[in-house]
C-alpha cells in the first residue's frame, strides 16, 4: 500500500521518519509533494523518498494521502485533487478545525477521511497523536492509520468531538513546556549553572518527570507530594507557583487555545 503526502514539511517529514525507522512501508513506497524544487530536494536529501511538484501525482499514486500542508492551503489542495479521488483512497487531515465532514464536503464525493492530531515531539519518535475516522474506513485500515501513527510515538482513537480539546493538550503544549523549560533554564543560570546544561537539565528534568506519570500510573499529585519534605525548598517552591497563579494560567492557555483550535 502506497502512502502519500501532499506537503512534506516539518510534520509530514517527521511522520515519514518514523513510517521509515520502523519499516512500515519502504521508501519506494512514499511518494511526497512539496510546493518549490527546494522543498523536493529537501525532502529528497532527508527522507529518499520520491518526490513531486505535482499533487495530483501523489493521489494516483498513493492509496493513503495525506494532507500535511497548512490548514490555509486545504481547500485549494483539495480542489485540485478531488476527481481522482476514488473509493480506494484514504483521505488523512492533520489540520486543525478541518473536520471530517469539512473534507468530505470540500471533496464532494463519499471518500474515507481520517482526522489525525499529532505533535512535533513526533521527530523524536515521542509523538502523541489522536485519530478519528468516518464510517467508510474499514476496521482493518483503522489498524493501518494505528500502526502508521503509532510508529511515530503513541497513539489513541477519540470521538472527533475530543479532537479540539486533545489538539490543546497535546498539539499546542509542546511549545507551553519548552517555555516552561527555557523559564526553569533562565533561572537556572541566574543561580550560577552554565547556560549549555542549564537547558539539558531542566529538558531532563521534565522528561523524567512525565516519564513517572505514565509508568507509575501514579496521580501527579502524589508524585509532587512525594518531592516536598517538610519545610523544604520544593513546598517552598509550590507555595510560589500557587501564587503567582500557575495551574491557572495553564488552564486557560488550554482552553484559549482549544477555543481558537474550534474557530479555525
Ligand atoms: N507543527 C505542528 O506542531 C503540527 C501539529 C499537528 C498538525 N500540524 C499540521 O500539519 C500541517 C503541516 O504543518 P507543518 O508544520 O509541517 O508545515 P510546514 O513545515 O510549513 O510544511 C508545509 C509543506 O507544504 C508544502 N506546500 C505548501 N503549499 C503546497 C501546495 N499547494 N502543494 C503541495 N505542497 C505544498 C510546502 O512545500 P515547500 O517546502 O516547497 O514550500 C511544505 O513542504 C498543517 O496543517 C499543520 O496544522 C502541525
Amino acid at each position: 500500500m502506497k502512502i502519500g503526502f501532499i506537503g512534506c514539511g516539518n510534520m509530514a517529514s517527521a511522520m515519514i521518519g518514523g513510517i521509515l525507522k520502523k519499516g512500515i512501508v519502504k521508501k519506494e513506497e512514499i511518494i511526497v509533494s512539496n510546493l518549490t524544487e527546494a522543498g523536493s530536494r529537501r525532502s529528497r536529501e532527508k527522507l529518499g523518498v520520491e518526490t513531486t511538484m505535482d499533487n495530483r501525482q501523489v493521489v494516483t499514486q498513493a492509496e493513503i494521502v495525506f494532507l500535511a500542508v497548512k490548514p490555509q492551503f486545504y481547500e485549494e489542495v483539495l480542489t485540485e485533487i478531488k476527481d481522482l479521488l476514488t473509493e480506494k483512497h484514504i483521505l488523512v487531515g492533520i489540520a486543525p478545525g478541518k473536520t471530517l465532514k469539512w473534507l468530505e464536503d470540500t471533496c464532494g464525493c463519499p471518500v474515507k477521511t481520517v482526522r489525525l492530531m499529532p505533535n512535533t515531539p513526533a521527530q523524536v519518535g515521542a509523538g502523541m497523536t489522536a485519530g478519528c475516522c468516518n464510517d467508510r474506513v474499514t476496521e482493518e485500515e483503522a489498524q493501518k492509520i494505528r500502526e502508521i501513527a503509532e510508529s511515530f510515538g503513541r497513539f489513541e482513537f477519540i470521538p472527533e468531538r475530543l479532537m479540539d480539546a486533545f489538539s490543546a493538550v497535546c498539539g499546542c503544549s509542546p511549545a507551553y513546556v519548552f517555555m516552561f523549560i527555557e523559564a526553569m533554564a533562565d533561572a537556572a543560570v541566574a543561580q550560577g549553572l552554565p547556560r549549555s546544561q542549564a537547558y539539558s537539565f531542566a529538558a531532563q528534568a521534565v522528561m523524567g518527570s512525565a516519564k513517572m506519570v505514565l509508568e507509575t500510573g501514579r496521580h501527579p499529585a502524589e508524585l509532587k507530594d512525594m518531592v516536598c519534605s517538610p519545610a523544604g525548598s520544593t513546598i517552598e517552591g509550590v507555595r510560589i507557583l500557587e501564587d503567582k497563579g500557575m495551574r491557572s494560567a495553564v488552564f486557560e492557555a488550554l482552553t484559549g487555545a482549544a477555543e481558537k483550535g474550534k474557530r479555525l
